[in-house]
């Protein structure tokens, strides 16, 4: 097997990955607080250090991460039949990673992929439990079918959300820049919090959190990728502002503000990243 296959193969993971976290952040969302939505949101964590591992990995090996969404297994009537889904989509990852490890021949890479079927089984196991569970403790998908600006306005949120963490960590696997990967991993972290937080108050609102994202910037060069961050900071800066401005709930005002004031600071943060990078490439052209 060559690298370009191997490369397509670890990728398909990957997406497959990104289907997970959708699919289990969407349903321990729709739950609201408690024991059960924060363990599955813990589960939706592992899946995302899964991809970060797959993503450095493809990197390493002279490929791209790719942003496509994977399998999901979404609908069902209850959050029984939801955590039913969850198990199923965990046998088919238990069986996808099975045969990639059977096909694959690099040991390093097999050793990934045993390291992540573990958790893969661990996942499986608990979501079996979680079908238990939530008939037994009567939980319940919280959210409604309204429909109203403030939620249209945080349902924007979430789009945008979505968008800059999947551009940050695509910026953060292709850069060789030390101190710009370390700032992507972080304010992409920081947007995951924000994507969190809006769907939290969209459920509360009785509405339903959208997981959908615009088209994402996978420029490979640093300087136009920071150009294209600061300029998408400085517009969710803006309409976030305009939003807490129109809102007619204070917890929902505040959120928007608090988000406003996380943004301008990631303006500065990716600012200054910027024209240090440009200060260098100067430099080195100087002395060209
Ligand atoms: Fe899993
Ligand atoms: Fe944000
Ligand atoms: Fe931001």
């Amino acid at each position: 097997m060559d690298k370009k296959q191997i490369i397509a193969l670890l990728n398909k993971d990957l997406e497959d990955e990104h289907g997970a976290i959708g699919q289990y952040l969407s349903h321990a969302y729709a739950m609201g607080e408690g024991e059960m939505a924060y363990e599955i949101e813990a589960i939706a964590r592992e899946e995302m250090r899964h991809l970060d591992w797959l993503a450095e990995k493809i990197v390493e090996l002279g490929g791209q991460p790719s942003l496509e969404r994977g399998h999901m297994i979404m609908g069902g009537q209850s959050v029984k039949q939801w955590m039913e889904n969850d198990v199923r989509l965990e046998t088919g990852a238990v069986e996808q990673y099975r045969q990639h490890i059977g096909l694959i021949e690099d040991k390093g890479i097999k050793r990934l992929l045993e390291r992540i079927l573990s958790d893969e089984e661990s996942h499986r196991t608990d979501f079996g439990k979680f079908v238990q569970e939530a008939q037994e403790g009567g939980i319940k998908d919280l959210r409604g079918s309204h429909s109203d600006d403030v939620i249209k306005a945080l349902n924007w949120g979430i789009e945008h959300e979505y968008t800059v963490i999947l551009q940050y960590l695509f910026q953060s696997y292709m850069t060789t820049n030390r101190e710009a990967k370390k700032q992507f991993e972080d304010q992409a972290v920081n947007e995951m919090q924000h994507l969190g937080w809006l769907a939290e108050k969209i459920v509360g609102r009785k509405g339903s959190p959208v997981m959908k994202h615009k088209e994402v910037d996978t420029s490979t060069d640093l300087v136009h990728g920071l150009k294209a961050d600061v300029k998408i900071e400085r517009q969710v800066a803006e309409a976030y502002e305009k939003y807490a401005a129109a809102a007619d709930d204070p917890g929902v005002k505040r959120l928007l503000l608090r988000l406003r004031d996380h943004e301008l600071y990631h303006v500065d943060v990716f600012s200054n990243l910027l024209m240090e990078e440009q200060f260098k490439r100067e430099e080195d052209e100087e002395e060209e």
